[in-house]
């Protein structure tokens, strides 16, 4: 099975920690030159300094708000434009604010309306170019399970992801004539920062302890633990390598069997 990305460039967007960061590292270790983007630049530097180097890639980073769509497409295209384009997209940023779907605001699904989908579409048009040039390309976006079942106090998160997931499909359809396959990575409940931050409202929400919420989620899951985000992160590296070449337009959940449906 070829996994094989060495002479390939991946652009890793929300890397600097959690999904995004073991998604960075994971590509690294098959071979790709990896751009990794966030607003956080400590932290960036830290994931980039730790990236693979076997194959003899540079890898870099590049500070930009994905709720800044034109700042971010340009600040990319300028950074492709030094390096060479990108071949592989890990298309990941921070998810939507938890709480119901009946009070939020809508300008709360306004803004990740345009972090979501209106970035993506961005930063899309302008990685095309050098997928088609290259004849290869691997789009990976990173939503949830909410896009099979909506998970409750997920309102805004549970409404974005549906939209991506028609983009991508969409996309999927139109693209892959040029050899660029596009795809879903759906995680389930994974041990990052925003898994913390979820415990933490969910426990001063409901007066429970976070021991209380965990084991209430835990409970949920067959495999009765949270993911490692490595395991996340190996899936994304099967879809983006040559061996995942007739995978097209699917939705992939990494979620320990927790989903209800197929
Ligand atoms: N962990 C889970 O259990 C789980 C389950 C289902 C879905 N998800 C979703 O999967 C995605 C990744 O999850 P995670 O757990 O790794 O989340 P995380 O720990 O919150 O990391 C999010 C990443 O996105 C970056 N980011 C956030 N806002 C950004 C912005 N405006 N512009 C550019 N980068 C931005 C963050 O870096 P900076 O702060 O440096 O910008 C960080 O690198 C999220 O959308 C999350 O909602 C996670």
């Amino acid at each position: 099975m070829n996994l094989d990305l060495s002479g390939k460039r991946a652009l890793v967007t929300g890397a600097s920690q959690g999904l995004g960061a073991a998604c960075a590292r994971q590509l690294a270790e098959q071979g790709a030159e990896v751009i990794l983007l966030a607003r956080n630049a400590d932290k960036l530097a830290a994931v980039t300094a730790e990236l693979a180097t076997r194959h003899g890639q540079k890898h870099s980073f590049l500070v930009a708000d994905a709720s800044q769509p034109t700042e971010l497409a340009q600040r990319v295209s300028q950074h492709l434009a030094a390096s060479g384009g990108a071949q592989v997209w890990v298309n990941n940023t921070g998810g939507p604010a938890p709480g119901s779907a009946n009070s939020a605001a809508a300008e709360a699904y306004a803004a990740a309306f345009n972090q979501h989908v209106i970035s993506s579409q961005h930063l899309l048009q302008v990685l095309l170019p050098g997928m088609r040039s290259a004849g290869y390309g691997r789009i990976v976006n990173v939503l949830s399970t909410s896009v099979k079942q909506p998970i409750a106090n997920l309102g805004v998160s549970n409404s974005i992801r549906a939209a991506m997931a028609n983009w991508s499909k969409t996309l999927a359809g139109e693209l892959g004539a040029d050899g660029i396959t596009v795809n879903n990575v759906l995680p389930g409940l994974t041990a990052t920062e925003r898994l913390s931050g979820l415990i933490t409202h969910l426990a001063d929400g409901a007066e429970k302890t976070e021991e209380q919420v965990k084991q209430s989620m835990l409970a949920s899951i067959p495999l009765q633990r949270f993911a490692e985000p490595e395991e996340f992160a190996n899936a994304v590296g099967f879809l983006a390598s040559p061996a995942a070449s007739f995978i097209n337009g699917i939705n992939l959940p990494v979620d320990g069997g927790s989903t209800g449906s197929l």
